[in-house]
């Protein structure tokens, strides 16, 4: 039995929405029915994604808002600065996820120590959940062995050109949520004739036959970003495609070895 956070599994991811774009495309979203926005520090976006949360006019505890710490302010004091930033740009008391944005990549990073400012700042009422992102599985297991349960999420790359099985089967077995990133693969999917003969067969658009196939798994959640109302109403209706066993077995087939976000400060993805 699963005990996965009650997390709406479609949201809008709002890196490269900013100022008054994010603001509006933040309240367009919530008024178009979606309840889950992803933003981070380092999208210098959180003010606008703030005031696009009062615009919506949709009560705070139906909304669910995720924010992240960047690599480089993991010391403790410098995440609970960073944290405190969110909260008042976003003009929250509390987010409802918190995550570190990347694993520091500088050999002396102490992990441990990062977690466990990571549960304290939960334990002040700073975030309802906490969890990690860009976590490949051994460094995934090592932060279980700190903090083991209180993590409740690892967000990362995932679509369908690109395989997350290990780190599905680890975050599944450990009922944390596997949030896809880049859910639509940046929006390069419109040539992929696979995609397309599934979308005509349903009647869809290839965005959504690539949101249905990662929305029907076990334990996955995925944040496209869009800015124009066709796009963010297009994703929203993509849960309600029912993908055939033919239409996976063909989806499953398409090379998975595309990663699309891979910065020199990336850990090793295979470890
Ligand atoms: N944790 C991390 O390190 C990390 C890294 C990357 C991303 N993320 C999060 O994940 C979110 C999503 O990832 P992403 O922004 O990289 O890429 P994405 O969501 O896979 O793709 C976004 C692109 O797809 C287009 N698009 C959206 N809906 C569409 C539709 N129905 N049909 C055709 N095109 C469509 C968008 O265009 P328009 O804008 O024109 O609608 C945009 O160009 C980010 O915004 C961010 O919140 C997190």
């Amino acid at each position: 039995m699963s005990q996965y956070i009650d997390m709406p599994r479609l949201g809008l991811g709002t890196w490269r929405l900013e100022g008054q774009q994010a603001s509006d495309t933040v309240a367009q979203a919530i008024q178009l029915g979606y309840r889950h926005i992803d933003t981070a520090t380092r999208y210098e976006n959180e003010a606008a994604v703030g005031i696009g949360l009062q615009q919506s006019g949709v009560a705070r505890k139906e909304l669910f808002v995720t924010t992240k710490i960047w690599y480089d302010q993991l010391a403790p004091e410098a995440m609970r600065r960073s944290a405190a930033a969110s909260l008042e740009k976003l003009q929250l008391d509390m987010v409802d996820l918190l995550l570190i944005h990347w694993p520091n990549p500088d050999p002396a990073w102490n992990m441990a120590a990062s977690l466990e400012t990571l549960a304290e700042i939960k334990q002040q009422g700073w975030a309802k959940h906490i969890g990690v992102a860009n976590f490949p599985v051994a460094l995934l297991q090592q932060a279980w062995g700190i903090i083991g349960e209180e993590l409740k999420v690892n967000q990362v790359e995932y679509h369908f050109a690109l395989q997350q099985q290990a780190l599905l089967e680890f975050t599944q077995s450990h009922n944390m949520l596997l949030t896809a990133y880049s859910p639509l693969a940046r929006g390069d999917f419109n040539d992929n004739p696979v995609l397309q003969a599934i979308a005509t067969k349903h009647g869809a658009n290839v965005g959504q036959i690539a949101l249905a196939w990662l929305l029907r798994q076990d334990g996955v959640a995925a944040i496209p970003k869009a800015s124009s109302v066709a796009h963010l109403q297009s994703n929203l209706q993509a849960a309600a495609i029912a993908l055939d066993g033919d239409d996976l077995a063909q989806l499953q087939a398409i090379p998975k070895d595309q990663r699309l976000i891979n910065p020199d400060f990336a850990p090793q993805w295979d470890a």
